[in-house]
């Protein structure tokens, strides 16, 4: 598949050497989401950590949102860094550009881990919300996203580790109003990916915390069931933000996952 263009050049960190395996961030939030997790998967692997376009230190996107161009974004990083192949794991946002990715770049994608994320298209009612939200938060900044905070996270993480409750209000008060509304509306134009992921007959992990309120079990399990050959792992006491609320035990789930490549 040809790229869009222009694309947006990446801010990427990387760390270990190996097969490398690229982890995408949720929205509205950056690479440093994966802080605590992706250290803990060097051993034998390339661990490649970008900032989505208009996140963290990326410059933003340009053109009309679609998260097809973030997917193309994250194949223009490949060409950059030299890779051909790769394991690609995307929490929420990150798994929607994973799965853009999987139909626009299918034969780079060696393995896929989907995280907290959905498959299928958003309702009209949904569009709508994301519309304004992208409205609220050009017009207030990012403290218009402080109502998220109680969605994103578990109620054991809101009740028991206040330190990841501060971090994620920190990140979302200081989230970028461009990147956000340009966000948004491109998660407002993606497609159901259950015919994608259907076909798509590569190793797959699909994760999600049992809080999980914007992506519950039952999606998860929706898609485990899609995927040819997809596994399905709940995470206890945490919700939307798994790999930020649960590092340990992501790190483990991926850990698991890629030693079985
Ligand atoms: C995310 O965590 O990336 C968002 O919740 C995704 C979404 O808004 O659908």
């Amino acid at each position: 598949m040809p790229l869009d263009l222009p694309h947006t050049e990446l801010a990427v960190s990387e760390r270990g050497s190996g097969p490398a395996v690229v982890l995408l961030h949720g929205f509205p939030l950056s690479g440093a989401m994966w802080a605590a997790v992706e250290g803990t998967l060097t051993a034998g692997w390339r661990v490649v950590t970008p900032d989505l376009a208009g996140f963290g230190d990326s410059p933003p996107a340009t053109g009309k949102p679609s998260l097809d161009r973030m997917a193309d974004d994250v194949a223009a990083l490949l060409d950059r860094l030299g890779l051909d192949r790769v394991v690609l794991a995307g929490l929420s946002m990150g798994g929607y550009v994973a799965m853009a990715f999987a139909r626009r770049h299918r034969h780079r994608l060696g393995a896929l881990a989907l995280l907290d994320t959905k498959a299928g298209a958003d309702a009209p009612a949904a569009r709508e919300t994301r519309e304004e939200v992208a409205r609220a938060v050009l017009a207030a900044g990012g403290v218009a996203l402080r109502p998220m905070l109680h969605q994103v996270l578990g109620k054991t993480t809101r009740r028991e580790r206040p330190e990841v409750v501060a971090r994620v209000r920190g990140w979302l008060d200081t989230a970028p109003p461009e990147g956000v509304a340009w966000a948004q509306r491109a998660m407002a134009a993606r497609p159901d990916s259950f015919g994608t992921l259907r076909g798509l007959d590569v190793p797959a992990l699909v994760l999600v915390g049992d809080e999980d309120e914007l992506a519950p079990v039952d999606e998860a399990r929706a898609m485990a069931a899609a995927l040819p050959q997809g596994d399905l792992m709940v995470v206890n006491g945490c919700g939307h933000l798994s790999a930020v609320e649960r590092p340990d035990a992501v790190s483990e789930g991926l850990r698991g996952f890629l030693a079985g490549l």
